[in-house]
């Protein structure tokens, strides 16, 4: 197969809003030795895409950017250097390339796709080679594209950490979205008892169908940390995937079990809220709040693993075509999905 010269690529020359989005051709840079050049079949969005959109991300953003983060692609061609990849393998790229294990740190936050750096809502990138991962052989590239942000978070957020999840846990997840769905699916897929909040009782229906157990309207049931502590019988969640932040956070916090881990991620129910009573609840409870910033290649293999194992398939909502990529946008705002929102790049 012949390479191609050319990619068409989103760029976002003015950041205030997805609709400013404009699809140009653009030459493919000569490959480094060190990079593998993808042909990318699939891309998923997420909540942070529109805060990029509105060149709010709060580690900064790159001028005239490439967005989106999340992608699965097909290898085309093969850098001189590089080993361990050939022509033809299925793969993702961490959410930000340099981060390959441990901890986060400035330097690799500083390397995200779609943010600092160019992003994946293109046919053609190059990436170094230290930051691609295989993709489950059951998975269809837009399945596998719903995994390098979102769902690491959730992986991250449950298994990554210390307390980790353990078989017979029970889990909290807030809201239907990105994260949550993917928190609930790893939960269940390790033998936890997952309780799922929603806006909306049709989404809590498919929910019960992915497997939770105890299902709450947050608008009907506005005191929800109250009905998670009855359904526990009293004794609370050991793992609150918190996205609600600070409008959220003390009542999850009053929802933890004694020893229970709240990771804290996104902030979908804004940042107002009273969060002066937090330190003590979780003083009192023994309780453990950890801050979470994705997470490494190395943790990503590890899901892959567990993915792999039980033949768990994400969640794709809707896909849309390339070119229309700006309606991808428009329906991942109204939140009206439940799980993922694909742009299918590839034709063929
Ligand atoms: N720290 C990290 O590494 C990291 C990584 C990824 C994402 N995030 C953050 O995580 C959050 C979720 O991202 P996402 O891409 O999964 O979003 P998403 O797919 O757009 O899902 C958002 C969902 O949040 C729920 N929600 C909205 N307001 C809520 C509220 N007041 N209380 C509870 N749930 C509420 C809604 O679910 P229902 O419609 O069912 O009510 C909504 O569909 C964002 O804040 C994002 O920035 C952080």
């Amino acid at each position: 197969m012949s390479l191609p010269k050319t990619t068409r690529e989103y760029r976002l020359p003015n950041p205030e809003g997805f609709h400013n989005l404009i699809l140009q051709e653009a030459p493919i840079p000569t490959l480094k030795s060190t990079e593998v050049l993808v042909k990318i079949h699939a891309v998923s969005l997420q909540n942070r895409d529109l805060v990029v959109a509105n060149g709010q991300y709060p580690v900064g953003q790159k001028d005239n950017l490439v967005p989106a983060s999340d992608m699965a692609g097909e290898i085309v061609a093969v850098g001189a250097d590089v080993k361990g990849w050939k022509l033809g393998e299925r793969v993702s790229a961490n959410f930000a390339l340099d981060h390959v294990h441990g901890v986060v740190t400035a330097e690799i936050r500083a390397t995200a796709l779609g943010g600092p750096v160019d992003g994946v809502l293109t046919e053609y990138k190059a990436f170094p080679a230290h930051a691609l991962v295989r993709i489950p052989e059951h998975l269809s590239y837009e399945e596998a594209s719903t995994l390098p942000c979102t769902a690491l978070t959730a992986y991250n957020a449950l298994l990554g950490g210390n307390p980790a999840l353990k078989g017979g846990h029970t889990v909290l997840v807030q809201g239907t979205g990105g994260v949550s769905i993917s928190g609930l699916q790893l939960a269940v897929a390790s033998g936890a008892t997952v309780i799922v909040t929603s806006s909306s009782d049709e989404k809590l229906e498919i929910a019960k169908k992915l497997g939770a157990t105890h299902l709450i309207n947050y608008k009907r049931t506005p005191d929800w940390e109250l009905e998670v502590l009855r359904v526990t019988n009293g004794r609370g969640v050991d793992h609150v995937v918190e996205v609600g932040g600070p409008g959220t956070l003390t009542r999850s916090a009053k929802a933890l079990a004694f020893g229970g881990n709240m990771a804290v991620i996104g902030i979908m129910a804004g940042l107002a809220g009273d969060v002066s009573g937090l330190p003590l609840i979780v003083l009192g409870k023994a309780a453990t709040m950890r801050g979470i910033q994705v997470g490494s290649r190395t943790q990503f293999e590890d899901m892959n693993r567990l993915i792999e194992a039980v033949k768990l398939k994400p969640v794709v909502d809707k896909v849309f075509d390339f070119e229309h990529a700006v309606e991808a946008y428009e329906y991942q705002e109204k939140q009206q999905h439940v799980g993922k929102v694909v742009v299918r790049v590839a034709k063929n």
